[in-house]
């Protein structure tokens, strides 16, 4: 496969692809995906080529219009897949193979977009200050217990926004508020920050608890740096409202323009199988989300949950609404 890695606009001419070659654009690093569409040029012979955008593929596809050479787009959150479709920047993919890989709570009603790995956002709690048991659910967070305890980043993050969204769906909008009044009272601090800063600041001993996703947990140990950081805390999976524990997605769309459709659908359902399921989900210390598939050894020693299974779809929709009440109490005031 042929990389471009460009954070600023291009024509569609910087790309050296022949017809047959499926365009792929990825918020997703070129070292995460490059072994598994190497896996898929080598079972079809297809080529596949990469823009890799840290940011602004939305505004990006927009520009390029009818003539984007975009086949496939790879990206992470609900929040940025239910973008691209409000945008109407992605088509309908109607497959019986992806449809039959990916459970239904994690793709859209609509096949306009599906997910190909999942992350949960856990609590990481201080191995030393927090008693195993002490704290099993998100609705605990506004609890008097933990005051001047928790540590998270900005209520506004996306990561942030889709679990208050998913807390509202539960609750309804009145408890919500009250959630998020009590649960900022006991912040140790005003959000800043990542999700990782957040583990760093218990290790410091500056918070007990802290909101963050799991793969995190992965990079951490991965780097000699935080590994202190990652050994300071237990990962517990709390649950909403006794369903299970939330989670957001990573996943892929069709563009609207795509020039290429059918070796386009052939990549699609080829993500969603073992191969491509196992290869990502080891690569990023993500969840899969074909049941045939078990995640990685590290990823499984974090322990077993139950997701709450909520659609996304219903969870994306009341995005705006929880950033709204996420606003009204002024979180990160
Ligand atoms: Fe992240």
């Amino acid at each position: 496969m042929k990389h471009i890695v460009l954070a600023t606009l291009m024509t569609a001419a910087a790309f050296t692809a022949t017809a047959q070659d499926v365009n792929i654009y990825s918020s997703r690093q070129p070292e995460l995906i490059d072994p598994i569409l190497a896996a898929f040029t080598a079972e079809t012979g297809i080529a596949t080529n990469v823009v890799f955008l840290k940011s602004g593929m939305l505004e990006r596809l927009r520009a390029e219009g009818e003539r984007s050479p975009a086949d496939v787009i790879l990206t992470t959150d609900i929040a940025n897949l239910d973008a691209m479709v409000q945008a109407g920047l992605t088509q309908a993919v109607e497959s019986g193979v992806i449809n039959g890989n990916i459970p239904a709570s994690y793709r859209d009603a609509g096949n306009q977009w599906f997910g190909l790995t999942s992350r949960a956002r856990i609590i990481y709690a201080s191995k030393e200050r927090v008693a195993e048991g002490e704290i099993t659910s998100y609705e605990q967070l506004a609890d008097p217990e933990w005051a001047g305890r928790i540590c998270v980043r900005s209520g506004t993050h996306n990561y942030n926004i889709a679990l208050t969204a998913a807390y509202l769906l539960q609750h309804g909008e009145e408890d919500t508020i009250a959630w998020l009044e009590g649960y900022k009272a006991n912040l140790a601090r005003s959000p800043q920050g990542n999700d990782r800063a957040q583990v760093k600041a218990i290790w410091a001993g500056e918070c007990d608890i802290a909101i963050g996703n799991t793969y995190y947990m992965g990079k951490m140990l991965a780097d000699p740096e935080q590994i202190p950081w990652a050994t300071s805390v237990n990962l517990i999976f709390p649950t909403l409202n006794d369903l299970g524990t939330h989670v957001n997605l990573s996943g892929m769309a069709m563009t609207t323009s795509a020039p290429n459709k059918e070796n386009a659908v052939l990549l699609m359902e080829f993500l969603t199988g073992d191969i491509a399921q196992t290869l990502y989900a080891e690569a990023n210390f993500e969840y899969p989300l074909v049941d045939s598939v078990a995640p990685s050894a590290l990823v499984a020693s974090w322990g077993e949950f139950t997701a709450d299974p909520s659609a996304l779809t219903d969870i994306a929709r009341l995005r705006g609404a929880a950033l709204r009440l996420v606003e009204r109490v002024d979180f990160d005031g």
